[in-house]
């Protein structure tokens, strides 16, 4: 019966595994060699991960052939070192390769080492961003997961009755507040715990795309007059869209005199408060009851590692602990048990990344880094609003900037072709992804369709930053003259 294990013998596991370390150095060694985005595919490509049920099984080797010359190449290049699209970041190779560690012994996560590791990371992240020095928490698998379980945690902390047993029928409905610039994922939050999206009231926002407090209080007075029952109050450190950081001290005196929840998504921007000279603009974050976080983002972590900080282990165990005769004296519940903690039960070990990459770096070099990201943007502000065929659309606050490219002859006029202009740079947009030398993204603002550079990721210099403007620069003067012989 022996042959019935799944086991390899440890020879092939170590020549395997040797090799697997050599298809991440080779990719290290040149993280530009593909592009951002891949090309796309053929169908003989695409068929080697479809086709029937297999039946017997694959020589490993073939396999490892398969994931290095095929699937690497048709998959996003996260390395590449002109990385700058949505808020995606690099990566921290020991880190990614403990993972393999982690999932060959499948370190199980229920073992109070792991409960120390979790408490130790959620005490190290309240402190470098502020919330607090013995902050409790949760690491999930990113800010959405991080922003559900926040909002969870205030559902039931304000509810006022006990919203786990009885749901939200037949009582007050709930309400929060977030600005217009909120990240999509707290509507899908409202969503998932019953509340829907209506009851999340959208605040309209300043020119700095900062929350405008007088129209957050009226909404307030007006639900409360209607009878609503408004629960939480959730702030933006830093939007996906221009990385605008609300006044978070603002919230937190109207959170605390309409005995509110005052959650903060800080999932992009909050780890800018580890550089002093920022720290200001994060003033009230001290006083958050829950904080979304995302060590994935500026932290460049292998993708999954968000992390949900409140003050306190039973705001999250009163919100999810549920535990049956089965699950009941396996391990000793002494110390807080993470299955206590959050919605899964068997997860993978999360807390192990996150105390690897900050031992591995230290608070300092992180600092270092963000110091550096908010330079680099600036820098490229500053390079952007000098050129003749560039407009900046959005002052960077953080490390977005949004921009948009207008030809020369069109800056004196630029009223009556906004419409050509969101052609414009939507064109350039896609046409970077064709480019394959740097990638930014899009988004729109106020109407208007902007690039949108954000150095999260490590690898990004300054030579990379000039670097992706001559090409954005390149295919902007390329497609103006091709749209306007088309229009013609
Ligand atoms: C402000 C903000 N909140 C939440 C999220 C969602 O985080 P994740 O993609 O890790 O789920 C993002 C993602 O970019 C974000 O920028």
């Amino acid at each position: 019966m022996d042959d019935m294990t799944l086991d390899m013998d440890v020879e092939t596991v170590r020549s395997l595994g040797y090799r697997i370390v050599d298809i991440v150095a080779s990719e290290l060694s040149d993280p530009s060699k593909r592009p951002p985005r891949p090309p796309t595919q053929s169908d003989e490509v695409l068929a080697m991960f479809d086709g029937p049920l297999p039946h017997e099984g694959t020589d490993p080797a073939e396999l490892i052939s398969i994931i290095e010359n095929h699937l690497i190449p048709a998959t996003t290049n996260l390395i590449h070192p002109r990385w700058m699209a949505y808020v995606l970041a690099g990566s921290l190779p020991l880190v990614g390769m403990m993972g393999a560690v982690i999932s060959s012994l499948n370190l199980a996560y229920i073992d109070p080492v792991n409960t120390r590791l979790a408490k130790t990371i959620t005490r190290w992240l309240g402190e470098m961003l502020g919330f607090g020095c013995d902050a409790a928490g949760y690491i999930t698998t990113g800010g959405t997961w991080a922003n559900l379980v926040g909002l969870a945690v205030a559902r039931v902390r304000r509810a006022g009755w006990d919203v786990r047993t009885e749901g939200l029928a037949d009582h007050p409905t709930l309400v929060a507040y977030v600005s217009e610039e909120g990240h999509s994922c707290l509507d899908k939050a409202m969503e998932l715990l019953g509340m829907g999206r209506n009851q999340l009231r959208k605040i309209p926002v300043d020119s700095d795309y900062r929350i405008l407090v007088d129209a957050l209080e009226e909404d307030i007075i007006a639900d409360l007059a209607a009878g609503l029952q408004p629960f939480c109050l959730i702030g933006n450190a830093g939007t996906v869209n221009t990385g605008a950081v609300d006044p978070l001290y603002d919230l937190a005196e109207i959170a605390a005199s309409h005995r509110l929840w005052f959650h903060v998504d800080g999932a992009y921007g909050a780890f800018a408060a580890i550089v002093p000279e920022s720290r200001p603009l994060f003033s009230g974050i001290e006083r958050a009851d829950s904080l979304a976080v995302d060590p994935h983002k500026w932290l460049n972590i292998p993708i999954e590692a968000g992390c949900i900080l409140v003050r306190d282990w039973a705001d999250l165990t009163d919100t999810f602990s549920l535990i049956p005769p089965y699950l009941r004296a396996a391990v000793s519940d002494s110390e807080v048990n993470l299955r206590d903690c959050g919605i899964e039960l068997t997860r993978t070990n999360r807390e192990l990344n996150i105390w690897l990459a900050l031992r591995q770096y230290g608070k300092d070099r992180y600092t270092q880094l963000i110091t550096n990201h908010l330079a680099l943007t600036r820098q490229m502000a500053a390079w952007l609003e000098a050129a003749e065929d560039f407009e900046v659309i959005s002052e960077p606050s953080l490390s977005i900037c949004c921009f948009r490219f207008v030809p020369p002859d069109l800056k004196l006029q630029i009223e009556e072709t906004e419409s050509y202009l969101n052609d414009l740079n939507q064109a350039i947009e896609t046409a970077l992804v064709e480019d394959g030398r740097a990638l930014v993204s899009g988004t729109q603002l106020n109407g208007k369709q902007v690039l949108r550079a954000c150095i999260v990721n490590h690898r990004v210099t300054e030579a990379g930053v000039a670097q992706t403007l001559q090409i954005l620069r390149e295919l902007g003067h390329q497609l103006d003259g091709q749209l306007r012989t088309q229009n013609r």
